[in-house]
Formats: C-alpha cells, sequence, structure tokens
C-alpha cells in the first residue's frame, strides 16, 4: 500500500488513515462475484467499523446493514442505508432496542432466544405490527479461528441450540404478531479454511428442511459474516479472496426458488483499508532487546492485548537496515505491547509507523483508557 505520507507529516499522531481507494476497489470485487446471484444480499457488519465516512461509502452501493445495538441501527440508517435492507442480532436485544427495529420497519430481527421471541412477539403486538425474523441457530461448528472470536459452538452464548428446533417450530405457530422468514447462522471471525463454510452451508441446508417439513416457509438464508483476511502479508492480499467464499455458497446451498441467500461480511470488507498511524516517541534499550514506544497504545487499538492478535507494521520514513524490536504503547500495563521482535527499518525518535490491517474492529473498539484522547481519523477521500 502506498501511504500519503507527506500528508501525514503534518497530522497530530495517533490516526486511523482509511485508503477509500482500496475500499472501493474491495467492494467492487464482492460486487463482482454477486453478479448473477440477485438472490444474495451483503448486510455489511457495522460493528466491525462504523465509522461515517466508511458506513457511506458502502450505502452507496446499496449495501444493508447488519447491526447489533439500537445505535447501530441510528448510525447505518443516517448513513443512507435502507431501513428494509437492516437486520438485527444481538443476544440482549432490549425493549428500546425492539421498539426502534419495529419502529423503522427494519428486514429481519435475527432472534438468538425463545424468550426474546415471546418478546418481540408481545411488542409487535403493542404496536400492532408484525416483525420479521429468522431464528438464529448455534449450529455447534468448531471454526479454525482464535477461540474468543469463535462464536458456533454450543458452549457460545449466541444463538439457539439446535436441539431446539421442534420447540423453535411449535412457538413459531403460537406467535401471532411475527413473519417467519429464515434461519440465520454465524460460525466464527477470521475464518480462512472455506471447508468450515462447506460445514456451515451444510448445516444450513438441513435445518431449512426440517423446518420446512414442519411447514415453515424458509425463504431466507442467512449464513453470517466470518471471511478472514490476511494480517501476515497484507500486501499481498489487500482484497480478500471473496471469490473461494461465495464460490462455497453458490456451489453448496441448496436453495428452492424464491430463497434469498444473506451475508454479514464485516472484517473482510474493511480491515485492509484501515491503518492506525502513530509517531515513535522514544527508542529504548531494553535488557537484550530495543523497544519502539509509540504514541499509539492499547486504547487506540486493542487487538494485539485482547486476543494476541497479530498486525503487520511498516516504519513509513526509515529506510535504514531491518532491526528487531519491541513495538509498545504508552499505556500503564504491561499488555500494551503491539508486537514483539518484529523488524523493522532502523527506528528513530519522530519516526512515522503504520500498524496494518487494522480497520475492522480497531477504532470501534478503542476506549480513553488513561484518559488517552481518542486517535483521530482521516478518511482519506481525495486519493
Ligand atoms: N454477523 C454476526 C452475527 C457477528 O457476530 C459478526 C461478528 C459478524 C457478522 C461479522 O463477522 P466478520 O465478517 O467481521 O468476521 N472483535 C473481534 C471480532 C468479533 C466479531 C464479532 N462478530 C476481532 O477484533 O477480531
Amino acid at each position: 500500500m502506498i501511504f500519503p505520507i507527506d500528508k501525514f507529516k503534518e497530522r497530530k499522531t495517533p490516526f486511523y488513515y482509511y485508503d477509500t481507494r482500496l475500499l472501493n476497489a474491495t467492494l467492487d470485487a464482492i460486487e463482482k462475484e454477486l453478479d448473477g446471484f440477485d438472490n444474495f444480499n451483503i448486510h455489511y457488519a457495522v460493528k466491525a467499523n462504523a465509522n461515517p465516512d466508511i458506513l457511506a461509502i458502502i450505502a452507496n452501493r446499496g449495501f444493508g446493514a447488519d447491526c447489533v445495538s439500537g445505535e447501530e441501527i441510528d448510525a447505518a440508517v443516517a448513513a443512507g442505508i435502507a431501513r428494509s435492507k437492516i437486520v438485527f442480532a444481538g443476544v440482549g436485544k432490549t425493549d428500546d432496542e425492539i421498539n426502534k427495529g419495529l419502529d423503522y420497519d427494519i428486514a429481519c430481527f435475527n432472534v438468538e432466544s425463545l424468550e426474546e421471541l415471546a418478546v418481540i412477539d408481545e411488542l409487535s403486538g403493542l404496536k400492532g405490527k408484525k416483525a420479521n425474523v429468522a431464528i438464529r441457530f448455534n449450529p455447534d461448528i468448531k471454526a479454525n479461528t482464535i477461540e474468543q472470536i469463535s462464536t458456533g459452538r454450543k458452549e457460545n452464548k449466541f444463538g439457539i441450540s439446535v436441539d431446539l428446533i421442534d420447540s423453535v417450530a411449535d412457538a413459531l405457530k403460537h406467535c401471532e404478531n411475527i413473519v417467519f422468514k429464515g434461519i440465520h447462522i454465524h460460525i466464527g471471525s477470521q475464518i480462512l479454511e472455506m471447508g468450515d463454510f462447506v460445514k456451515l452451508a451444510a448445516t444450513m441446508n438441513g435445518l431449512a428442511g426440517r423446518l420446512t417439513a414442519r411447514g415453515l416457509d424458509v425463504e431466507s438464508i442467512n449464513v453470517g459474516g466470518g471471511l478472514g483476511i490476511d494480517y501476515h502479508n497484507p500486501d499481498e492480499a489487500l482484497i480478500p479472496d471473496f471469490k473461494s467464499y461465495f464460490d462455497v455458497f453458490k456451489r453448496y446451498l441448496n436453495l428452492s426458488d424464491g430463497q434469498t441467500v444473506h451475508f454479514e461480511l464485516g472484517r473482510s470488507v474493511v480491515a485492509q483499508c484501515g491503518s492506525l498511524i502513530s509517531r515513535v516517541v522514544y527508542v529504548k534499550q531494553g535488557c537484550g532487546k530495543k523497544f519502539v514506544i509509540l504514541d499509539a497504545g492499547m486504547n487506540d487499538l486493542v487487538r494485539p492485548a485482547m486476543y494476541k492478535a497479530y498486525h503487520a507494521i511498516d516504519n513509513l520514513t526509515s529506510d535504514g537496515n531491518k532491526e528487531a524490536y519491541d513495538v509498545v504503547g504508552p499505556v500503564c500495563e504491561s499488555s500494551d505491547v503491539f508486537a514483539k521482535d518484529m523488524m523493522l527499518n532502523a527506528a528513530a525518535r519522530g519516526d512515522l509507523v503504520a500498524i496494518r490491517s487494522a480497520g475492522a474492529y480497531g477504532e470501534v473498539m478503542s476506549s480513553n483508557y488513561n484518559l488517552r484522547p481518542y486517535a483521530q481519523r482521516y478518511t482519506d477521500l481525495t486519493v
């Protein structure tokens, strides 16, 4: 990736930089795979990055949104995403959030428990409305990803156990203010093994068959999100392998006439276009190692501290020989480490570094811990 370093030099660091040209190229690549598949629908997972500029670019493509809070629904609507294309998941939807979804006539509530189904039925009845729902099932599929972001195992809090499918079918028949739309499964995030999505498709086929046999009309098949990206070699894979991903569903879902397929991609859409840009405050000699101390910390990008996640780091302003550094932030926590033994061009105070692949689950997960201000954002709309 080519960074506009001259523009960076005059800015206060740290800041999130978004390359909108790459975002648009990524969206083009998705649209290419959807060509000829009018029944495939994208609902961008707003949780990955809710920056209004990014949302506006995605809204401009006519994509829908996958939201997990009332505030995300507001952000999606403010960005111009059609209410009729918003799906709403989450295990703990409050009455206020459900009422908002009903008032906005969103496309679908992805329901995560029988208890929630009863509340949506009641609240929509009070408004004299009918709520569209999909049932989120927990398929007990172990996706090949880090444990904290695996969601489809039976011990995870998400979705309704497949074992309860008959109770679900019974409950749906008794709900007077609900329109059953279909099924939803999300098995986890940062998944690079296409075999995991093949298992998901097979599970979907089985569940749709069982519900159809119970007399329910399964119109919508929502396969969640989860496609991973290459954190180790971002420049070699700036655009994820959408072809292999969509091919799985084109090939393995047994669809009947009128069925629609829904995707909730987040990370794969926005991760590579974003970098956290930071200045080196000090280079300090440690015990047998050198620390690069940045003005960005774990409060700006928590993934390395929280998940031991790897993010590539580039020194943008040095062409000195590569050396190994522990790259750390200023926060008073030993886990405020972005990378250990990272090979960087020889670093000096004042250098600018880019922490790569930070467009997803970066800015949205930041905090002001240590009373540090939130990082600025720089969405380069001119490139
Ligand atoms: N749909 C549902 C129901 C989800 O729970 C998620 C992500 C997505 C879609 C989007 O998944 P994606 O395409 O982005 O993989 N903070 C973690 C990731 C948490 C993902 C939560 N759910 C991280 O930084 O890796």
